[in-house]
């Protein structure tokens, strides 16, 4: 059985934890390993991607409208076909992608689940529970950078705006030009990704608080109260809708790309 030792947490103070590295005998590592490689395959990837500026959309030519969500809204004139709205950034020169990346990279980085496991995979402080911390002292979360982390109830606002606008892109999808209403696998690709960002947004625990936060009696606001009970349930989901939606965003401009440049066909269901 695995020895449990009181760890003492302090601000300024000296880091608690076992005097050993760790008397567990478990593979308590896989966790952290896991973590580590998945989250540095996505961040190569996405930077790779954005750095591409091209092959982010599927236009008229070939029959579709699918703009991968890495670059949507598209607000560049170099968007061409895929610009969004009046709005434009003018003659950017670089990609598009890199005027918009600040607000889903944002909202990420300062989600209270993927706090709590890169803190653990990354600075292993501490890597897993019982086991040994990596740093001395704890200063929580009360300088900079980490104190930036408090923007996280600002960043859901954006991640809303974005979920909305990808929304639409999914909608978009729908169209065909040239051929009319139809369904593709881009179609559903689309979809999907959009679902999963709104499971992501709405399961976030700053949406749970906007909900339910701060309330001495749910009598006084049964709107609020019934939010909190649709989020609620799906906030004990959150790593789940964030492991996913991370992987399929990723997925999405995959397949947008691979579609872009011919490597792939986006069939037709009907
Ligand atoms: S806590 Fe993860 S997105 Fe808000």
């Amino acid at each position: 059985m695995t020895a449990v030792h009181e760890s003492k947490v302090q601000l300024g103070g000296v880091r608690g934890g076992p005097d050993v590295a760790t008397l567990r005998q478990d593979r308590w590592w896989i966790q952290p390993v896991v973590t580590v490689s998945i989250l540095t395959a996505f961040i190569i990837y996405s930077t790779w991607a954005a750095f591409q500026n091209k092959n982010y959309y599927v236009g008229a030519q070939m029959h579709r409208d699918l703009i991968s969500p890495f670059y949507s809204p598209c607000l560049a004139n170099s968007c061409g076909a895929a610009k969004f709205g009046a709005f434009s950034f003018g003659n950017w020169a670089l990609s598009p992608a890199l005027l918009i990346l600040i607000f889903p990279l944002g909202f990420r980085l300062t989600c209270y689940y993927y706090r709590r496991s890169y803190y653990r995979a990354f600075w292993w402080a501490p890597p897993a529970c019982d086991v040994g911390d990596a740093h001395n002292s704890y200063s929580g979360e009360t300088r900079f950078p980490l104190i930036m982390q408090n923007m996280h109830r600002y960043f859901f606002y954006a991640g809303l705006v974005f979920n909305a606008l990808l929304t639409y892109d999914a909608i978009r999808a729908f169209n065909q030009p040239g051929i009319g209403f139809g369904v593709t696998v881009g179609t559903l690709v689309l979809i999907v990704n959009a679902t999963l960002l709104w499971g992501y947004s709405l399961s976030c625990h700053a949406c749970r608080h906007l909900c339910g936060g701060q309330v001495k009696s749910f009598k006084a606001h049964p709107i609020r109260y019934r939010f909190w009970k649709i989020v609620t349930p799906l906030n004990a989901k959150h790593m789940n809708f964030a492991w996913a939606s991370l992987l399929f965003v990723a997925f999405t401009d995959v397949y947008v790309r691979l579609v872009a440049s011919g490597a792939w066909t986006d069939f037709r269901l009907f």
